[in-house]
């Protein structure tokens, strides 16, 4: 009998010295309980914009940052393009596509895109999706992956659908994006 109550305070001293030890000692990391993780429900969101790139004139929103001055192969840009709810570069501003672009291949024109679209209205105002893919920019419809997400799209992952309804010969365009992404 003596034992068996030794055998318990010993138990019940070692359970509770583990547990105050996990919570004054610190951790390298801590798992989220699957309790938390699955009360979560992934949901799907539809974003529709047009982005605006605009390289001519005085005020470009996107400028060369490295790489031959001929939007050779290397040619690298940085971005800081409106993007509107409507075609027109007038319409209501739902954010901006800041990062850079380059021109990944030596064969064809396929930009590599490493870019975050910071949105600014409405419920994502201050939330950001991040897209790093390849853009075969003659190609009718792009696929680009994104990555990730801030904000509400924390933890985001989905794809984005690019296709260019307007450009000229000085190289400004405007494309219209789609973009499908998976957040919590
Ligand atoms: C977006 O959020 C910022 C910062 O909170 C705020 O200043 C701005 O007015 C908001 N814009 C819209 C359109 O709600």
């Amino acid at each position: 009998m003596a034992s068996h109550v030794a055998c318990t305070l010993f138990t019940l001293h070692f359970i509770l010295f583990s547990y105050l030890c996990t919570i004054t000692c610190g951790a390298f990391y801590e798992e989220e309980t699957e309790a938390i993780a699955i009360k979560r429900i992934e949901k799907t969101t539809h974003l529709h914009f047009y982005f605006h790139d605009i390289v001519s004139g005085k005020n470009p929103t996107a400028i060369r940052i490295a790489g031959p001055d001929n939007y050779a192969f290397g040619g690298t840009m940085m971005a800081d393009d409106p993007l509107t709810e409507g075609l027109e570069i007038s319409s209501k501003a739902v954010g901006k596509a800041q990062g850079l672009y380059a021109l990944a291949s030596q064969n064809d024109i396929c930009l590599l895109m490493v870019m975050n679209f910071a949105f600014t209205e409405g419920k994502y105002n201050g939330s950001s999706i991040s897209i790093l893919g390849r853009n075969q920019i003659l190609n009718d419809v792009r696929e680009m992956p994104i990555v990730g997400g801030s904000g509400l799209f924390r933890l985001a992952h989905g794809y984005a659908l690019a296709h260019t309804v307007w450009f000229d010969k000085q190289g400004d365009a405007t494309v219209e994006y789609n973009v499908y992404v998976s957040h919590y």
